[in-house]
């Protein structure tokens, strides 16, 4: 077995913060230096490997040219802006339901996205993504690809935002997969590898030959800990932004 030192500046870093009302983005989130999501779209951004992850996805599919990204990257700044004009416009109902609030944004974490179907007239908040053709293909791939449908019909409660259709977050495989074969929403996620996981008892899954191993480890006290894993495995860490930290190892195939 080998340690792994889990520090409190974990807990607001990594692709399964949770970005939601009640939950604000952290004071100092560490954020690498956003790119260009698509090639043609140099203003819409992302973090980097969410950026590649949306390419190679993309170039899985014939007909790209219909579909155009609306919003990427926003600082507080830009959020602070779409919030104001759209209730100056559409008032405060409508803004709460499809806007989050500034520091609320997971736009805010280059990790989201809104994408569109290429139209003359583009509407900004409530872009048209369908569920026909190579929308819903891009729809059913995202998850292989790291890429959730992230505000789900009829899970408003849950999220605190209307349906979106047009948003997609990446949060990383094996996690999309998961998410996407539930039918869950980030929170549901995260509650589940909170109250069915902790270190030494993982949820194991299974993808493209590679076995994962995923477990949640609170943070609110100690603000330090060790945990133990298979020296034979290679991990990652996300924080939840949510008093904890999601644990994912992974053994490629040739070593299991
Ligand atoms: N439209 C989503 C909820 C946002 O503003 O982040
Ligand atoms: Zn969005």
């Amino acid at each position: 077995m080998k340690p792994v030192l889990l520090r409190q500046e974990n807990i607001s870093h990594g692709d399964l913060l949770l970005v939601a009302p009640g939950h604000p983005l952290p004071p100092f989130p560490v954020l690498p230096e956003m790119v260009p999501a698509l090639p043609d779209q140099p203003d819409i951004l992302l973090q980097p490997h969410a950026a590649q992850s949306l390419q190679r996805l993309i170039a899985t599919l014939d007909g790209w040219k219909q579909v155009t990204a609306v919003s990427g990257f926003r600082t507080q700044e830009e959020q602070e802006e779409i919030w104001r004009d759209t209730q100056a416009k559409e008032g405060l109902a409508f803004t709460q339901k499809y806007v989050a609030l500034p520091g609320h944004s997971e736009h805010q974490t280059g990790l989201a996205i809104d994408l569109a179907a290429q139209s003359a007239r583009i509407d900004f908040i409530c872009p048209d993504f369908p569920h026909t053709g190579i929308f819903q293909k891009f729809r059913q791939l995202a998850p292989q690809f790291g890429f959730i449908e992230r505000y789900l019909s009829g899970k408003e409660s849950l999220t605190g935002i209307a349906a979106e259709p047009w948003h997609f977050r990446f949060v990383g495989v094996p996690h999309s997969i998961v998410i996407a074969q539930k039918h869950w929403v980030l929170e549901e996620y995260l509650s589940f590898l909170k109250n069915a996981t902790a270190p030494g008892h993982p949820f194991s899954y299974r993808f493209n030959g590679i076995h994962f191993e995923l477990f949640y480890v609170p943070m609110e006290k100690p603000i330090e800990t060790t945990v133990e894993i298979p020296d034979s495995m290679s991990y990652s860490l996300s924080g939840t932004n949510a008093g904890g930290i999601v644990l994912t190892l992974w053994r490629s195939p040739h070593e299991d």
